[in-house]
């Protein structure tokens, strides 16, 4: 994972840590309790705000594959993402108990694309959506992402695909105020704030661009951000400029390679003590509400909110 440290100005994945790490937590002891983790997004209840990454491909990392990390997803209690997979894969993961938000890549043959939102509904996924910034390679051509040719994603087709199914439907990969408010007005419920772990150099941190994009759209848009996100005081600084949930990603890769779901577990646990934590210290009894101005820039010394 990312140190913190910026040795290539370029790098995404740098930028993103160094920013989590430039912001400063203001402590409110008095009248604070023990907090309150759970969180209900799209009808479930979760353990945490705390959510497994879209991962996809993980059979190398451990044999049980998607599957595994879905039922680590379970025995934390918490919502898991599915990105790239076939249909059979996602029944696996489904078949875990997992609720699970199904993310179909912008397949070039729009047909795919329907049909995995279909599939995904009659499954039983939670809700479904789109990484739309896995349209271009790194020169600007439409994207090939295992074989499979990919297409960039107009707005009216954005509503297309939000109208061809009846679960909630979230865009993964908006880090701009004007593709938030495109997404708004094609009908999306929940936008995923992220870089895809440095898709394009220079990208601005998901939490960063966070508090414009929530200006922007106000309360009734569901803003989730990922991108090294690694411990449970990033996930608080992220619920605390206004996300409603994180996803891990690589972060928890090492436990589910040495553990599998019973690792996962551990990790999200111990996240969670520390997102508690946090809480407890900022006068924060529930995740819906933590104090939007309790973050501070270490650059300039002043309240970030
Ligand atoms: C092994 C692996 C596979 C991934 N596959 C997908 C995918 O199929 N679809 C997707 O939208 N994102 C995918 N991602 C990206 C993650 O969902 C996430 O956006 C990214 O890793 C940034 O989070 P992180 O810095 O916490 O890893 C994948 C990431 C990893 C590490």
């Amino acid at each position: 994972m990312d140190t913190g440290k910026v040795t290539d100005p370029r790098d995404s994945n740098q930028l993103t840590r160094a920013y989590l790490d430039s912001l400063l937590v203001e402590a409110r002891y008095l009248d604070s309790c023990v907090p309150e983790l759970e969180m209900e997004l799209f009808g479930a209840r979760f353990a945490s705000p705390v959510m497994i990454a879209a991962f996809s491909h993980l059979g190398g990392t451990h044999p049980g594959g998607m599957a595994e990390m879905a039922r680590g997803a379970r025995l934390a209690g918490v919502c898991n993402w599915a990105g790239m997979g076939d249909t059979a894969e996602l029944e696996g993961i489904l078949s875990t108990g997992a609720p699970t938000i199904k993310i179909v890549k912008p397949y070039a043959d729009r047909r795919l694309v329907f049909e995995r939102l279909r599939h995904a509904e009659q499954a039983g996924a939670l809700a479904v959506g789109m990484d739309i910034d896995h349209s271009f390679d790194h020169r600007g051509m439409p994207d090939h992402v295992v074989g499979m040719d990919m297409k960039p994603v107009s707005s009216d087709e954005l509503r297309e695909f939000v109208r061809a199914t009846r679960l909630p439907f979230v865009v993964k990969g908006v880090l701009s105020v004007q593709d938030a408010v495109r997404c708004a007005e094609a009908g999306v419920q929940g936008i995923l704030l992220s870089h895809h772990h440095g898709i394009m150099p220079w990208a601005v941190p998901p939490l960063m661009a966070l508090p414009r994009i929530r200006d922007a759209l106000g309360d009734s848009m569901a803003l989730f951000v990922d991108c090294s996100i690694d411990s449970g005081e990033d996930a608080f600084k992220c619920l605390a400029l206004g996300a409603k949930a994180v996803c891990v990603g690589r972060a928890c890769l090492p436990a589910f390679r040495e553990s599998g779901a019973e690792g996962v577990k551990r990790y999200i646990d111990g996240m969670n003590d520390q997102l508690r934590a946090m809480m407890a210290r900022t006068c924060s009894p529930d995740v819906r509400s933590i104090p939007r101005n309790v973050l501070w820039s270490a650059a300039t010394g002043l309240p970030v909110d």
